[in-house]
């Protein structure tokens, strides 16, 4: 069992690409705990324990690190998924829109990451894995705050693995492409032709299809292991490829 006696936290589990990392890492033998700002609704088929967790609220954060060291006595695994995404246009973005995505997608991250870091340094080190987005690195129309905050997290992904080196904690970040989520659901719910909207998306990846959360899963449960005990700082795409295939004007149908 690759995470057997390792005790893990993932943010933002209660669904979605969460879920199924908090999954993936019970599978393999680890104790998890979730911490999100609403409950799971849908079962897992490993336990995993749930505790509140607002990763934007120092205080929240800080409670409850001490509830997973009182528990458990030590971390091992720290996994940064919570996340927001919403659309606008950069001249509609209002300031308050660009604290609130920064305060979930990038603080957060910070504030979980350094609050983990002192349990992990306890018990000589361990592994964090930051949930980046291929947004981090390209952008799509109306995203700016949210492509900001995912780049943020890839340079942070690198500065905690330089400090942090030292202490035997390593740091990398997977960046998901597309991965069927609630997160990005709403995009085909207001089209009118919703099967031709998801084949011309799915068109866009070599792999042929869209990604699951499974997918992103078995990425982050490998850099968490002990199999990648010399990778640190980098950037893991999973994208069934899209990112490998820059856009091309549509030849065919010029007259
Ligand atoms: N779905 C995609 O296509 C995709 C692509 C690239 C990156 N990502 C990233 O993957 C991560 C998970 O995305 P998802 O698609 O599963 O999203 P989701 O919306 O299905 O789940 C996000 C979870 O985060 C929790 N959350 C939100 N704010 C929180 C807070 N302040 N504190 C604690 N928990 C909070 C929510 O309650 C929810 O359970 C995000 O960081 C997202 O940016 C997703």
């Amino acid at each position: 069992m690759q995470h057997k006696d390792k005790v893990s936290v993932v943010t933002g589990a209660s669904q979605g690409i969460g879920w199924a990392i908090a999954n993936k890492l019970a599978a393999k033998g680890s104790r998890v705990i979730i911490g999100d700002i609403h409950k799971f609704t849908e079962d897992f088929p490993f336990e995993v324990i749930y505790e509140y967790l607002d990763v934007t609220d120092q205080s929240s954060v800080k409670r409850f690190f001490e509830t997973v060291e009182q528990r458990f006595g030590r971390l091992d695994i720290l996994v940064n998924n919570a996340g927001i995404m919403f659309e606008k246009h950069f001249l509609e973005t209002r300031v308050e829109d660009w604290d609130r995505m920064m305060a979930v997608n990038l603080r957060g991250v910070f504030i979980c990451s350094q609050t983990a870091a002192r349990l992990m340094v306890k018990n000589g080190g361990g592994a964090i894995v930051n949930i980046g987005s291929i947004e981090g690195n390209a952008c799509n129309p109306d995203h700016a705050p949210y492509a900001a905050s995912k780049s943020g997290v890839h340079g942070l992904t690198r500065a905690i693995a330089v400090d942090l080196g030292p202490y035997n904690i390593r740091c990398n970040a997977v960046l998901p492409g597309w991965i069927v989520t609630a997160l990005n659901e709403g995009y085909f719910e207001t089209l009118k032709n919703r099967e031709k909207a998801e084949q011309a998306m799915i068109a866009l990846h070599p792999a042929g299809r869209l990604g699951s959360p499974a997918d992103v899963a078995n990425m982050v449960s490998w850099l968490a292991s002990d199999e990648a005990a010399w990778v640190t700082g980098h950037e893991f795409i999973v994208d069934g490829g899209r990112l490998t295939r820059p856009s091309i004007a549509d030849f065919d149908n010029i007259q």
